[in-house]
């Protein structure tokens, strides 16, 4: 099949690489020529398990190609995927210029009937205002191309998109037309494991349906954190409630991991989006909002720890951090939960010791200008002098450090853990003192 996928970012790349795996022939648009370029030699601009491999067989198998062009990818694909950012606004709405703009591109070039399918992540009737843009652009040429636009969104987790995309639990498909349905599951075949994994509904119900996983995914997440506080003040350890509550098969083992607060490009955006959309439509939903306060306040855990060990003014203290990724196996560091922590380090004058295995360049950018925070070369480094180590991101290789050496380095035996990595009693064992999320 020939497929188009316009934007080349987190979701668009994957898609692609993915499709042309496959064997399709696929182009990917993206308006940066720079990237475009990059993308062409086999560069590819994320971090992201197997995707290299995957592009760069695509590349050089003649599936997988780029450019800037629109008109030719209008021209080239059956299929049109528009897989570009929703960055939020202000108040949390998510901004469909983008989207809409790729749209009219479609409108203008469309000379033949296409498929249009919506992956960006977006609010309940975009796919209506897609249709209308391209309709408008047809009608202001006085052309009659017949033309569809589905609703396909997105369950890829970072770190793990290629196997989430190549092994889907279910693809939601969202049309009124039973032939796009049928065209869309032939599209979706090769990704079937034992049984059809295509799940086909109405337009608003599949748009609603991401943001629906996404809230509840962060619900778990923003109670388990409550509850962890509540923990903390009953003298309770929250892995154990964790444990034990996760044996019930309703309930589950995933998803319900204390922390330091959910971040990531997704659970943020996401829940202030349909929040965004409950209040716009004079809808009370209070849930959704504690969702997002509950994790606002779990980002300054961390910090109200450090501070209640070692007192409000850090002026003068030397503070490790490991792990800088929102999570492991990923660069990304957007509304990380090292980020709220290491401003707060900063407001309160400590310095700051930091290591990550992988987002140390997506970090440079981010503090360029910040002499207050060093870079270490590992993990043990980043510990030399400092008056507590700070971990906020569950990397494998931080998981059985030598304790007995953290214990020499440190200037103060402290660490205050944001993952809930360690058994306390070995740290115990080892002369640290240990504060975790929920734990005595
Ligand atoms: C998420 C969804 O999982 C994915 O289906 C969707 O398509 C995009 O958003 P992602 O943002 O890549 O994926 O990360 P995810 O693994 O879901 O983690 C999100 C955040 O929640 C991370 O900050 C993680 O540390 C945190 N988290 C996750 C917890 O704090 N506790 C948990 O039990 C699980």
């Amino acid at each position: 099949m020939r497929i188009t996928v316009v934007g080349t970012g987190y979701v668009g790349l994957v898609t692609g690489a993915c499709l042309a795996q496959v064997g399709n022939q696929v182009l990917c648009i993206d308006i940066d020529a720079e990237k475009v370029a990059r993308l062409r030699a086999g560069e590819i601009p994320i971090h992201e398990p197997d995707l290299p491999e995957i592009v760069r067989s695509g590349i050089d198998g003649g599936r997988l190609h780029f450019s800037t062009d629109i008109a030719e990818g209008v021209a080239h694909g059956e299929f049109l995927f528009i897989a570009v950012g929703t960055p939020p606004e202000e108040d949390g709405s998510a901004d469909l210029r983008y989207v809409l703009q790729v749209a009219s591109d479609i409108g203008k070039h469309l000379d033949q009937p296409r498929i249009v399918i919506n992956k960006s992540t977006v609010p309940v009737g975009t796919a209506e205002k897609v249709r209308a843009t391209i309709q408008a652009e047809l009608d202001a040429r006085g052309a009659k191309i017949a033309f569809s636009v589905v609703s396909n969104p997105e369950f890829l987790k970072e770190g793990a998109a290629v196997g989430d995309f190549m092994k889907p639990d279910r693809i939601i498909v969202g049309t009124d037309e039973e032939a796009v349905a049928q065209r869309m599951r032939d599209l979706y075949a090769p990704f079937n494991r034992n049984h059809d994994r295509v799940l086909v509904m109405d337009i608003p119900s599949a748009e609603l349906t991401k943001y629906a996983a996404n809230v509840l995914l962060a619900t778990k997440i923003s109670f388990m954190n409550e509850l962890a506080g509540l923990a903390e003040r009953l003298g309770a350890d929250i892995e154990h409630v964790r444990i034990g509550i996760g044996s019930d098969p309703r309930i589950g083992f995933d998803f319900i991991y204390p922390g330091c607060g959910y971040g990531g490009s997704c659970f943020p955006k996401d829940v202030r989006a349909l929040e965004h959309t409950a209040r716009e439509l004079g809808y009370d939903a209070p849930l959704i909002r504690a969702v997002e306060s509950v994790n606002n306040a779990q980002k300054q855990v961390l910090e109200r720890k450090l501070v209640e060990e070692l007192g409000a003014d850090l002026q003068g203290k030397e503070i490790a951090v490991w792990g800088l990724a929102f999570k492991p196996n990923t660069d990304d560091m957007r509304e990380a939960p090292s980020r709220t922590l290491i401003d707060g380090l900063r407001r309160r004058g400590a310095t700051i010791r930091a290591y990550d295995p992988v987002s140390m360049t997506e970090a440079k950018r981010i503090y360029a200008k910040m002499p207050e925070i060093s870079f270490c070369e590992d993990p043990y480094a980043a510990c030399d002098g400092a008056d507590a180590l700070m971990i906020c991101t569950e990397w494998q290789i931080f998981r059985s450090p030598d304790f007995a050496d953290l214990k020499r380095r440190l200037r103060h035996p402290l660490i205050i853990d944001g993952r809930n990595l360690y058994d306390p009693r070995l740290l115990k064992a080892a002369g640290l003192q240990y504060r975790a999320i929920g734990r005595p």
